[in-house]
């Protein structure tokens, strides 16, 4: 703002000086500086008090506003150092928060997660995590899939411009199998000890998809996979209807049907008889009283190989399915797009 007295003009620049030091702003209406250029007013001759007087009410109603503005502004929280490794004995009151803790809640996906995890903790599984970002040699070598065979194409993902040692492009999951080489060269050394691998692998995985209420481009899946002397398909079906029955907490049908993945032999497309209608058909089972829920077999003798453990002493089942569609079909959810949506209306229902 311009005035046309130089005293004025002076004190202005000091104020806003002030203004800008002060940790309490309202400091600035009581300076000195703007008292002394009210007590000015007084001394001035009766032509100039005017003027004077009227610049003296417009620099003090300028100050004015900028107290008031700074009342309201939100406050300005110091950046937060993204790449700082989050330390768990800082205390609470100390975390870095974007928002205050209490205000939030669990993921309804991440919920069902825990207590998926926790029936497979029981049923003798560890939990190992999947990778985000992963490599062609296991989305698709490691997994049985020659180069280009034709069922590469079933998974159709994201890829990076960066490439590995390889020169092949760096891959976006579609699936949790790319873990299969790295859990059964984990865990290989159970089986010379008598005992079996048995994980889970939770993770998140990406397709390139026609969105709409049954896909997502992002979402999330559980693969299982046990080795052993002797595994058979009867070990993968009862394990799985096991797991579905405390899951769903009722006894459920299960059926399955042949089907193809290159990493198992014999595979299979795993449905149990829909929970909301027994069987009866209804909006959520597409009134076939079935619905389909992961893909599962036993291993290819070429993956276990490709892991370092010999297929003709050892034999395993494998599966592989959405965990949204599982939670879907618990709570009666109809739109897997809301579990990314980040609506409140829906997250808060849980
Ligand atoms: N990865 C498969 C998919 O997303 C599902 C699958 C099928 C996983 C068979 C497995 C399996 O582990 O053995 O389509």
């Amino acid at each position: 703002m311009a005035y046309t007295f130089s005293e004025i003009t002076a004190a202005a620049e000091t104020l806003d000086r002030i203004f800008a030091e002060a940790a309490d702003k309202t400091d600035v209406l009581k300076a000195v500086e703007l008292r002394a250029l009210y007590e000015q007013i007084k001394l001035l001759e009766p032509d100039q008090r005017k003027a004077f007087g009227h610049e003296v009410n417009q620099l003090k109603n300028y100050l004015q506003s900028k107290v008031e503005a700074a009342k309201t502004a939100a406050e300005t929280l110091p950046a937060l150092d993204v790449t700082a490794p989050f330390d768990i004995n800082v205390p609470k009151d100390k975390q870095p928060a974007l928002l205050p803790t209490e205000n939030g809640s669990i993921h309804p996906l991440m919920a069902e997660l825990a207590t998926v995890l926790d029936i497979f903790d029981r049923m003798g599984f560890t939990a190992v995590p999947s990778r985000e970002i992963d490599d062609d040699y296991h989305m698709f070598g490691a997994l049985n899939f020659p180069e280009g065979h034709p069922a590469r194409d079933d998974y159709d993902t994201f890829m990076t411009e960066q490439t590995d040692a390889n020169g092949k492009p760096l891959i976006a999951p579609a699936h949790t199998s790319t873990m299969q080489n790295r859990v059964l060269r984990r865990f290989a050394s159970n089986l010379e000890q008598g005992q079996p691998i048995a994980a889970v692998i939770p993770g998140r995985v990406f397709r390139n998809e026609d969105l709409d209420a049954r896909h997502e481009h992002t979402f999330y899946q559980l693969e299982g996979i046990y080795v052993d002397k002797g595994i058979h398909a009867g070990n993968l079906i009862a394990t799985l209807k096991t797991f579905l029955q405390e899951y769903y907490g009722k006894v459920l049908e299960i059926k399955t049907q042949p089907f193809y993945f290159p990493f198992t032999e014999p595979s299979f497309e795993f449905a149990l008889s829909c929970p909301f209608c027994d069987k009866q058909g209804c909006n959520i089972c597409s009134q076939s009283g079935w619905i389909e829920l992961l893909g599962c077999g036993l291993i290819h003798p070429n993956v276990l190989r490709e892991a370092g453990i010999d297929p003709t002493i050892y034999s395993g089942f494998a599966w592989g399915g959405g965990i949204e569609r599982l939670v879907m079909m618990k709570h009666g959810i109809e739109d897997i797009r809301h579990f990314e949506s980040g609506k409140l209306d829906f997250l808060r229902q849980f």
